[in-house]
């Protein structure tokens, strides 16, 4: 993965065929500040896109520019309709397949590795 263009168009490809479901679904924003693009978000990003793919999961998948917690790079927030938004911090590649399978298939939060959590109520 060699630049921003390259992964946008990866983005876009995945989620044509992941179906967006903005209401209802899950969405993934990673920071995409300078500390994280340093600290590997763009090969996060990567896993991520693979991941939901191999499981066909629907998700849509965001960047941001900096969530503010260079220390906890690369951050990945996974939001989902009626249980709020968790913020995961040093979420490499090779953490990904867990928290994919964890946060999203069997519904459980990766207790470790949550740097921030925003109830639902507080994020309307
Ligand atoms: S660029 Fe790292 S917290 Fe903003």
């Amino acid at each position: 993965m060699k630049s921003i263009e390259e992964l946008q168009k990866l983005r876009e490809e995945a989620q044509k065929e992941l179906k967006v479901r903005m209401d209802t679904g899950t969405v993934i924003t990673v920071g995409m500040g300078t500390c994280g693009i340093a600290a590997g978000a763009r090969e996060t990003m990567h896993a991520i896109l693979e991941e939901l793919n191999k499981h066909q999961i629907e998700a849509h998948v965001k960047t941001v520019g900096c969530i503010g917690m260079c220390v906890h790079e690369p951050l990945v927030d996974i939001e989902q309709a009626g249980k709020g938004r968790i913020t995961y911090g040093k979420v490499t590649p090779d953490r990904v397949p867990r928290l994919i399978e964890e946060h999203l298939i069997n519904g459980r939060v990766v207790e470790e590795w949550v740097v921030a959590r925003m109830e639902e109520s507080a994020n309307k």
